[in-house]
């Protein structure tokens, strides 16, 4: 993988910075540019009650009725900050439903420098009356398919999206992963999904930050990633990069006690 995904991928606090940064990526295969998220459908009003749009172009998940669980590139570092505002409650980002709120920290995972760990919390400024999403805390859900969701674009170079989307991703072993990404995978860290055989289902710029999820043996949602990155969107060979959350679970759980 090109050095340049790093290097802005670590940097990237805004959407449009990363979507710039999109654009100077070679495309590999121009791969026939399916839908939003990359190959999804719409989701139902609803549907994910737990998804939050973050103002910085990202996506999250509500982890506490007040703090929304997003991936480290999305934010800027650790402390004070009203700057960032979260939408939730509808899938349509301008539905008189949809509610704003501020945030008013921001808590970067400890150490992060752009391999691996990348999760973040943001607090906000009053808590959302809204269903949060579960988090895996062993591997025993880290296999299987997955959904991911987001108002990301919906293809490599695509337009960020006024309603929310939604698509199935098989998961991608970490020694077919890192077939993909070499060196690049922090196999402890991360974990993998997509079509590799090929292509065409992938999250994408600007779905970053937002969950990856499953149904657990009890039928409820459970989050085991966070979009985190990958060469292009949806590329035969090249499966999406996410933050595996069983990694992080007891981190993120104590960062969240000191919010
Ligand atoms: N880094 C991107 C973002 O900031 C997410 C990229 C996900 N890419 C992928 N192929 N799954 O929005």
């Amino acid at each position: 993988m090109p050095r340049t995904l790093r290097t802005l991928r670590r940097s990237a606090a805004a959407g449009a910075v990363i979507l710039a940064a999109v654009s100077l990526q070679p495309t590999a295969a121009a791969a026939a540019a399916p839908e939003p998220i990359v190959g999804g459908t719409r989701a139902a009003e609803g549907e994910f009650p737990f998804m939050v749009r973050l103002s910085m172009g990202c996506g999250g998940a509500l982890y506490a009725k007040d703090i929304v669980l997003t991936a480290a590139h999305c934010v800027s570092g650790t402390g004070n900050d009203t700057s960032i505002t979260a939408t939730a409650g509808s899938v349509d980002l301008q539905s008189p439903n949809a509610v704003d709120v501020p945030s008013t920290k921001v808590l970067q995972a400890p150490g992060y420098d752009g391999r691996g760990k990348d999760w973040a919390l943001i607090k906000l400024s009053k808590p959302l009356n809204l269903p949060t999403l579960k988090t895996a805390t062993t591997t025993d859900y880290d296999k299987g398919t997955f959904t991911v969701a987001g108002w990301g674009a919906t293809s490599e170079n695509g337009d960020q999206q006024r309603y929310l989307r939604k698509a199935t991703v098989p998961f991608v072993s970490d020694t077919k992963c890192e077939k993909a990404y070499g060196s690049d995978l922090t196999p402890s860290d991360e974990i993998c999904a997509g079509d590799v055989a090929q292509g065409g289902v992938d999250s994408c710029q600007g779905d970053s930050g937002g969950p990856m999820f499953r149904k657990d043996d009890a039928g409820a949602w459970i989050q085991v990633g966070i979009v985190s990155w990958g060469q292009g969107c949806a590329e035969p060979g090249y499966p999406g990069v996410y933050s595996q959350v069983s990694t992080f679970a007891a981190d993120i759980k104590a960062a969240a006690a000191t919010l």
